[in-house]
């Protein structure tokens, strides 16, 4: 096992790129089950989640084909495997995504149920009901759902929960409806762009999906999807993790492939908390979604105390909650961080406290008073968006910091440290 190691107190300084979305990119290569020839997908992280569906699929009879260049091809070679296998899908909740093309393109899907994880307990409660909606019929065996229903028929979807839509679930709804018949309309779906994106890869994939980005989503069926070429947008969380690593020391950094068209509530509380952002002009965008400008971020390491609550798209994103509270940490004043989406997401708190930071965590609530500095120590990755956390609170405090149990950050950030290094931070992978 590694680890990751920070000599912190460096600020950041000069041009990174944002790489392509992640949470776009999985429910997207799944798409590629619902389509006949061969897709291919430009701008794919290389992350250990990619990896981890490129082997379900390829379980699945799919073909998939890596380039250096961030490209992925796939095509759909067999179609008579519909199951995906607990062995894979422990590693990776999102694997849930294949549940709705496999239902909707192979009449049955047998997909391992997802266990909990250390953000909560993620139930796939309203994946099922909308599944059933469409006229699927749903079993549970032996730890696998098993879903059957040859012919889906388009239907009115109901996707609220006790905190709001379903990402994933309105990405599986909408797979599951683009082959039924006739319309279905997903009410209280989630407008995340990376459901933007899904829907836009589909309809260019022949789909007939409308009111994108609407809490009304409304998928026409159709009888047939092919193979498209189709880049992803970039990612929001990557950008915003890294205005954040920026902004907590004091840096001044550029970032390219720029997503601040999805980050507005980040950008609104970065400029609260005194942090200068410009985001590159409306009218320079060339791709119709995201802006393909530049957006600077200076600070000069002076945080004010901000209040977050966490909210499904457009509010504050829930993955930008664990990098705010290690910012916030170090902020002039009292902060408070209300949890709407994951109310447990706090993991991370006790390890930040082990820096010096002064957090107290109650139910979805984080007051965070902020010290004038952190201190390294040895700390514990416990997911993703918390690792990202303590390697943005690494960069700013003083000495060394080790992060272990590292596998969570690639996950979900392709080569972050080689990245921060050019940024000129101080960081390394050492042998645990
Ligand atoms: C997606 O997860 C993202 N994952 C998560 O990113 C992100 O945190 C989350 O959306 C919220 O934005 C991917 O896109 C791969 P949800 P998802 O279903 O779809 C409850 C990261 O770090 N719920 O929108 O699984 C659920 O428990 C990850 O990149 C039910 O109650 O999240 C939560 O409280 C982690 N029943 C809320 O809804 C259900 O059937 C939102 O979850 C489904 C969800």
């Amino acid at each position: 096992m590694e680890k990751m190691v920070i000599e912190g107190g460096y600020p950041l300084n000069g041009r990174v790129r944002v790489n392509g979305a992640k949470n776009a990119a999985l429910p997207i290569m799944a798409a590629c089950l619902l389509l006949k020839g061969t897709s291919t997908l430009k701008g794919i992280p290389e992350l250990t989640d990619v990896k981890t569906l490129c082997k379900i699929l390829n379980e699945l009879g799919v073909d998939t084909k890596r380039f250096p260049d961030g490209q992925l091809q796939i095509t759909v070679k067999d179609e008579r495997n519909i199951t995906a296998p607990y062995d894979l899908v422990r590693t990776m909740r999102a694997s849930i995504c294949v549940l709705g093309p496999l239902l909707g393109k192979r009449g049955m899907a047998k997909v391992s149920i997802p266990g909990g994880c250390s953000i909560g307990s993620r139930p796939i409660d309203i994946h099922l009901k909308g599944i059933k909606s469409l006229g699927a019929k749903v079993d549970m065996e032996d730890g696998y759902v098993i879903a059957t229903g040859k012919k889906l028929k388009g239907s009115d979807v109901y996707l609220g929960g006790p905190y709001g839509s379903t990402v994933l679930g309105t990405c599986n709804i909408m797979m599951a409806a683009v082959l039924a018949e006739g319309r279905t309309i997903i009410e209280n779906a989630a407008c995340e762009p990376e459901v933007q994106d899904l829907a836009n890869f589909l309809n260019k994939a022949g789909a007939n999906i409308s009111a994108i980005g609407d809490n009304n989503i409304i998928v026409d069926g159709v009888d047939e999807l092919y193979g498209v070429e189709y880049e992803i947008i970039p990612d929001r969380i990557e950008a915003g993790t890294l205005m954040i690593a920026g902004a907590i020391t004091g840096g001044n950094i550029i970032l390219e492939n720029d997503a601040s068209c999805y980050l507005a509530s980040v950008i609104d509380k970065l400029r609260e908390a005194g942090v200068d952002i410009k985001v590159p002009d409306a009218d320079q965008s060339t791709s119709g979604l995201a802006r393909d400008g530049e957006c600077i971020v200076k600070s000069d390491g002076n945080i004010k105390s901000v209040n977050i609550t966490t909210l499904p798209y457009p509010g504050m994103p829930t993955d930008m909650q664990a990098q705010f509270t290690a910012l916030l940490s170090m902020a002039n004043g009292t902060s408070v961080i209300t949890e709407r989406v994951f109310p447990h997401r706090f993991m991370h708190v006790a390890e930040l406290n082990r820096m010096g930071a002064n957090i107290r965590n109650d139910d979805a609530i984080a007051i965070i008073k902020g010290v004038s500095s952190l201190s390294g120590t040895t700390v514990m990755a416990s997911d993703l968006r918390a690792s990202a956390s303590l390697i943005v609170a690494g960069l700013a405090a003083k000495g060394i910091t080790e992060i272990r149990r590292l596998y969570h950050i690639d996950r979900g950030y392709e080569r972050l440290e080689d990245r921060l290094i050019n940024l000129g931070a101080k960081i390394w992978r050492e042998k645990e």
